[in-house]
């Protein structure tokens, strides 16, 4: 049986699921994250409980409180059904059955519910849809995107391919996870954005991520302006333009490529900068400068 879904629904992951599907370090925390599509994680708001800042973007928050936890409670039914039918596309050692995982995705979107009101009042939950954001270039350093691209590909090509565009636009850097579709495949759109995007002079590396709950789901993609000498041998699993990935040969890494890593220094000098200025909210949200 496939795994299948109405729409899109409303479901959200924990600050830990977030910090190992894209090796989030310490470094990355302290910098200006922007999440895509966070809809009700707990991520924002967690991270808001240890001091940290992170902009959330859904057009779920053009709905209430009361609107989401609505949809959450059919969104529960839903997805719970399709799991317990499809246990075989998890791995199930962190999180042991059904039901745990139903209690661990339960908690994070109670956390978010705690925090929604707050967030919003904050400027922390943004209603807006990709490919549109309504920021600035360079506002962020980081822009996350968990569970919506690549895992509808219906959504079409340029759907894609927009939405990578504008994020790398208001962020330095993006991160996409996971790379796979509901059936746990790596879509052939997978390979055709990662060509485009290189051929537009970014570096695209696909990097190992601690998260391994979703079969297949071991790779989140980073983004970062500039070529690197290696992205072009980089590439995906079951891509059928795939001619074989290097990273699955002995001694392969994934460490992130030079580009990328003096790129990581400079996070990490901001992260400095912004602690000496604490209480300084250097996000600037296009919607509040006009
Ligand atoms: C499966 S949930 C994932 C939530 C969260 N990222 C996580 O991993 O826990 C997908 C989210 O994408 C949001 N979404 C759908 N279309 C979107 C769009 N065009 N732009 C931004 N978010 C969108 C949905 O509202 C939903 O909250």
């Amino acid at each position: 049986m496939s795994f299948a879904l109405k729409s899109i629904v409303p479901w959200g992951r924990s600050f830990q699921e977030y910090r190992d599907m894209f090796n989030l370090g310490e470094e990355d925390l302290g910098c200006r994250i922007l999440g895509c599509g966070d809809g009700p994680a707990g991520f924002n708001a967690a991270m808001n409980a240890r001091g940290f800042r992170v902009v959330s973007c859904d057009p779920l928050y053009a709905h209430s409180r009361e609107e989401i936890a609505e949809r959450i409670r059919s969104a529960r039914v839903e997805v719970m059904v399709q799991v317990r039918a499809n246990q075989s596309n998890f791995v199930w050692d962190s999180i042991r059955d059904p039901d745990e995982l139903e209690q661990v995705r339960l908690k994070a979107m109670h956390e978010f519910l705690l925090d929604y009101d707050q967030g919003k009042k904050e400027g922390r939950y943004i209603s807006c849809c990709l490919p549109d954001l309504p920021f600035d270039a360079g506002s962020f350093d980081l822009a996350l995107c968990s569970h919506l691209l690549f895992l509808y590909p219906r959504l079409g090509p340029d759907f894609h391919l927009d939405s990578l565009r504008e994020m790398l636009r208001v962020s330095r850097e993006v991160r996409v996870y996971p790379l796979v579709d509901l059936d746990c495949t790596v879509p052939p759109l997978v390979g055709d954005i990662l060509g485009q995007l290189r051929r537009s002079g970014y570096t695209c590396s696909l990097e190992r991520v601690r998260s391994h709950f979703l079969r297949n789901g071991d790779r989140m993609l980073r983004i970062v302006p500039g070529t690197s000498p290696h992205s072009s041998r980089e590439t995906v699993g079951n891509c059928p333009q795939d001619p074989g990935d290097p990273s699955k040969r002995e001694g392969a890494s994934f460490s992130p490529s030079a580009c990328t890593l003096s790129w990581r220094k400079m996070l990490y000098m901001r992260q400095y900068e912004r602690i000496r200025l604490q209480g300084v909210d250097p996000t600037r949200i296009r919607r509040e400068s006009t």
